[in-house]
């Protein structure tokens, strides 16, 4: 089913050696976003998803300095699998799953009303127009994630791509589930080179955090 959704491409990447043998720990790591997240992570707890997670730095900081939560990651960027786990065990941080597949197949196999925080941060912008239909983020999506959401549960995302600003705003606005919209830079949100790049470039890079409302 994973293939039903234009946003999934899978990428390949170079890889370092040591992320290559982090990757031999990935099963560790890894769990069924179908399995209830208590008997994953062997309790109950808050839980954090982040989609997209690159080189896993935002996922690693916030898990790092939130224990008591359980945080789970998805990408498809083995290179960036491998650097998650390389952070985790450098900075003994226990709270980390990791799901290896596309975020939409991911998102529907979650248990609804099951997520306390999701983060999106520089989805990929697709500038072309041919490519827009590649966009993670657009209404359907925006159900979806609110689906899986707790009520009082937030979604933080953030773009240095203007126009994806705006297609995060028109399929997020008028979602009845969902309140809020461009918002402060989040402080739990680490600079990425995807950040460090835009403001090379002199991008504006906008978060957005929406809150789901019963
Ligand atoms: C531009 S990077 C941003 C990475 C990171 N969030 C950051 O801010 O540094 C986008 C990431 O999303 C992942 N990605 C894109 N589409 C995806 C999908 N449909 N499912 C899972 N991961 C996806 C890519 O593999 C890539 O690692």
């Amino acid at each position: 089913m994973i293939f039903s959704n234009p946003a999934f491409i899978r990428r390949r990447g170079r890889m370092t050696k040591a992320q290559l043998g982090a990757l031999g720990r990935l099963d560790q790591f890894l769990m069924d976003p179908a399995v209830d997240a208590k008997a994953v992570f062997n309790r109950r707890a808050p839980t954090a998803i982040e989609i997209g997670f690159g080189m896993g730095q935002a996922l690693v900081h916030f898990a790092g300095c939130h224990p008591e939560w359980n945080c789970i990651g998805v990408d498809v960027y083995r290179p960036g699998i491998g650097s998650l786990i390389l952070q985790c065990e450098a900075q003994n941080v226990g709270n980390v799953r990791i799901v290896e597949a596309d975020a939409v197949s991911v998102l529907e196999r979650l248990e609804d009303n099951s997520i306390e925080l999701m983060m999106v941060f520089f989805p990929d912008p697709w500038p072309k127009k041919r490519h827009h239909k590649r966009r993670l983020i657009t209404r359907t999506f925006g159900k979806l994630a609110t689906r899986k959401l707790k009520v009082g549960g937030l979604i933080r995302l953030a773009t240095d791509w203007v126009p994806y600003a705006e297609t995060i705003d028109e399929a997020l606005k008028d979602n009845p589930g969902l309140q809020g919209g461009v918002s402060e830079r989040w402080s739990f949100r680490p600079e990425t080179k995807f950040e460090e790049r835009a403001r090379r470039l002199r991008h504006h890079v906008q978060d957005f955090c929406y809150t789901k409302v019963g």
